[in-house]
């Protein structure tokens, strides 16, 4: 680091992650992340609960991300938060303390779209390790969470096409849903995952939807799952228990291949290449090897560390790094927007 070191504090409050991240010249220094436990008795986020969580959970996070970055507020060059989409009372959260705190030191606050920064996350470098290999533009990026399914073509940092997308449910949503009839907790994606990895992927199977060649749908296999459960209980009360790995391994398969069968449309209509994922189902054990299967075919592939998979201010950093390096424009006054676009 030196005087003319770029230092930004990124801050992430979308929804029920509150989060703070310093990133130096691109590297991470900081990234603490504050999950919110109060929300898993419910069954699901409860917005009014998230954005009260987000109060409390702030001040502390912002304050151990300098510590542990060891930068002082004077240090930092810019402000860079989350401004949508989003949790509007969220958002609101995040959004007013970044404004008023870059307004107190004086320095620019940066809106930044959550989704870009979920897809910049890739372009994110470690403190002690060497500058790691990144997509090359443009790319394609399978963004994949609990609010989105997209496809997009990043053409450049801040120019970026969705070519794709999903008519109904997200992909996350679908794991989150089919967890909810499994009587798992929220959020069900990771425990679907865990569990899968315990399961026969090939005992159950499950339609798959016929929608455009880029467009996803996931209402279909939650109906199918649903009605599959009602007819196997009736049966036996104990089916979902007796069967519960293998289950969740088969609507994993489809939920996977499903995303795979799209991506590889992409990339045969675009001629591109080169495919990252970006988003908290990009955690998912069985999307990370499928796609990496990919590069048999000489396609080059780019898969999120896990920490940069889901909600996290370290993206939001990065995104307001290349927002002043590549001299966006800096708009002071925007309010945050709950159906921001690409
Ligand atoms: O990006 P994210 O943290 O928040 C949103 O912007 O939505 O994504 C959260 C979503 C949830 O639906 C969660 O169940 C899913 O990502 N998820 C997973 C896994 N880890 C997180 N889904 C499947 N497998 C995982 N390992
Ligand atoms: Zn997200």
């Amino acid at each position: 680091m030196n005087q003319s070191s770029t230092i930004i504090l990124g801050i992430e409050s979308s929804c029920d992650d509150t989060s703070a991240a310093v990133i130096c010249d691109g590297k991470v220094l900081a990234n603490i992340i504050a999950n919110q436990e109060v929300h898993k008795k419910y069954g699901g986020v409860v917005p009014e609960l998230a954005s009260r969580a987000h109060q409390q959970n702030i001040v502390p996070v912002v304050d151990a991300a300098l510590k542990e970055a060891n930068i002082k507020k004077g240090q930092l060059t810019a402000v860079a938060y989350t401004n949508g989409p989003g949790l509007l009372g969220s958002l609101l959260v995040g959004s007013s303390f970044a404004k008023s705190f870059a307004m107190g030191l004086n320095i620019p606050s940066i809106a930044i779209n959550h989704m870009q920064g979920h897809i910049l996350a890739h372009f994110i470098d470690e403190k002690d390790e060497a500058p790691k290999l990144k997509p090359s533009f443009p790319f394609l990026c399978l963004t994949v969470s609990g609010g989105h399914t997209q496809i997009v073509k990043v053409i450049n940092f801040f120019e970026m096409e969705v070519i794709g997308e999903t008519i109904d449910d997200a992909a996350g949503e679908a794991f989150d849903k089919v967890a909810k009839m499994l009587q798992l907790p929220y959020p069900g994606g990771p425990l679907v995952d865990k569990l899968a990895q315990e399961g026969n992927p090939d005992k159950f199977n499950f339609p798959h939807p016929n929608v455009g060649d880029l467009s996803f749908s996931f209402s279909g296999l939650k109906t199918s799952v649903l009605y599959f459960l009602q007819k196997e209980i009736a049966n036996n009360s104990h089916f979902i228990e007796e069967n519960l790995n293998d289950i969740c391994a088969g609507v994993q398969k489809t939920i996977v291949a499903i995303l795979m069968e799209k991506i590889e449309n992409a990339i045969k209509i675009t001629g591109i290449k080169e495919v990252a994922i970006a988003g908290g189902v990009s955690a998912n054990s069985g999307l990370r090897s499928a796609l990496l299967q990919l590069q048999q075919k000489n396609i080059r592939v780019f898969i999120p560390k896990f920490s940069y998979c889901t909600d996290n201010a370290a993206m939001i950093a990065i995104t307001g790094y290349y927002h002043l390096k590549t001299n966006q424009p800096l708009e002071a006054t925007m309010s945050p927007n709950a159906r921001l676009k690409l």
